[in-house]
């Protein structure tokens, strides 16, 4: 029950704006580039949260698109002149990390860049973000900016950075309203020491259903073998984070301090919400101290608390497999 966070991208690998599903969101290039989440701003400009969109790269893999840089305009309708279906579910990852994470979230950006996309083309569109509130530091601030500009895939909420003090009800409260005017199906709270498998996880949210869902690891307290959902990864569907954000007894109740995983289960309960309850245990788990209770159908695997572990999950999960000989590397993973 930790937060930390993470998530998507590189310019390094091939980006085909053609491949992006639907709509890049434009990113208010200059200003801290950010998405300060600005309550006031309404749906007008929910538009301007990041361009971390997901694209299907040629090579099959999920890429965030650039965000800053370039002419976005042009981008854009480049864009829409190759609108693409609307897809059978949309969800939105947000990776709640803080500034100061730098390289665990090139890590993580790298981590959901190198997956494949998921199958058949278009099933999915999964857009990830990293989650922060208020970035205070001048220093963080600016390079931050600097993130949001290029990867477009930084959302900063109007909250003071925490982990167990209103962080996770700030995130599901304010995405239906960024994301008003663009709904998604389902959200998605994670953390950056948490290896998400998309394609795993979009094969099991197809068949469930749009409304009333909470999925996790589900976590068993007396006679109910779900009361809340592990906070390494956990998905609602739009209407339950709708029904967050409307709620205002959880604010009136003081009830955002403490463990976010086992408060979200607790408003749920005393709400009657998230009745869809689904556990992916076991194939959402810990990673163990020996690393070795990798499975070959995991959907998460969580406590990648450092390099080291981090580099065995991408071993064990053949993410090097399609790195081309060269003559400019000689690296035995
Ligand atoms: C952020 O939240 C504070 C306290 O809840 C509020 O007073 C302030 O107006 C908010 N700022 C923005 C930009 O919405
Ligand atoms: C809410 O919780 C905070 C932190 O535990 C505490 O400081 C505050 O007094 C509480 N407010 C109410 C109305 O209970
Ligand atoms: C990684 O690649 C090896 C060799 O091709 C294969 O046996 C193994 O199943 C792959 N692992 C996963 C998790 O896909």
């Amino acid at each position: 029950m930790k937060t930390a966070s993470s998530s998507s991208s590189s310019h390094t690998f091939p980006v085909t704006a053609s491949l992006c599903t639907p709509y890049l969101l434009l990113v208010p290039l200059g200003l801290l580039a950010v998405v300060l989440v600005i309550p006031s701003l309404g749906s007008s400009h929910v538009r301007s949260d990041g361009l971390g969109v997901l694209c299907r790269a040629d090579a099959g893999g999920y890429l965030v698109a650039p965000g800053g840089g370039g002419d976005v305009t042009a981008a854009v309708a480049e864009t829409k002149a190759v609108a693409q279906p609307k897809p059978e579910l949309r969800l939105l990852v947000g990776v709640l990390t803080t500034p100061k994470r730098y390289e665990r979230r090139n890590i993580v950006r790298l981590a959901y860049a190198l997956q494949p996309a998921p199958t058949p083309a278009n099933v999915a569109r999964v857009d990830v973000r990293f989650v922060f509130c208020r970035v205070t530091d001048p220093v963080d601030a600016q390079l931050v900016a600097v993130e949001a500009a290029h990867h477009g895939d930084i959302i900063v909420l109007n909250c003071t950075e925490n982990m167990n003090d209103g962080k996770t009800h700030e995130y599901l409260s304010s995405v239906p309203r960024l994301f008003a005017s663009d709904p998604y199906d389902y959200v998605m709270k994670t953390d950056d020491d948490t290896y998400l498998r998309v394609v795993a996880l979009v094969d099991e949210l197809r068949s469930k259903p749009r409304d009333d869902v909470y999925l996790g690891y589900g976590f068993a307290v007396g006679d109910d073998p779900m009361q809340f959902m592990h906070g390494m990864g956990y998905v609602v569907s739009w209407d339950v984070a709708e029904w967050v954000s409307a709620n205002e007894d959880i604010l009136r109740y003081n009830d955002t301090h403490g463990p976010e995983d086992l408060l979200v289960g607790k408003w749920l309960n005393i709400g009657r919400r998230g009745k869809n309850r689904y556990s992916l245990r076991p194939r959402m788990y810990d990673l163990n101290w020996d690393m070795d209770n990798f499975r070959p159908d995991t959907v998460v695997v969580h406590m990648l608390k450092d390099n080291r572990r981090w580099a065995a999950t991408f071993r064990y999960f053949n993410v090097t497999a399609g790195l081309q000989p060269s003559n400019l590397y000689h690296l035995a993973p």
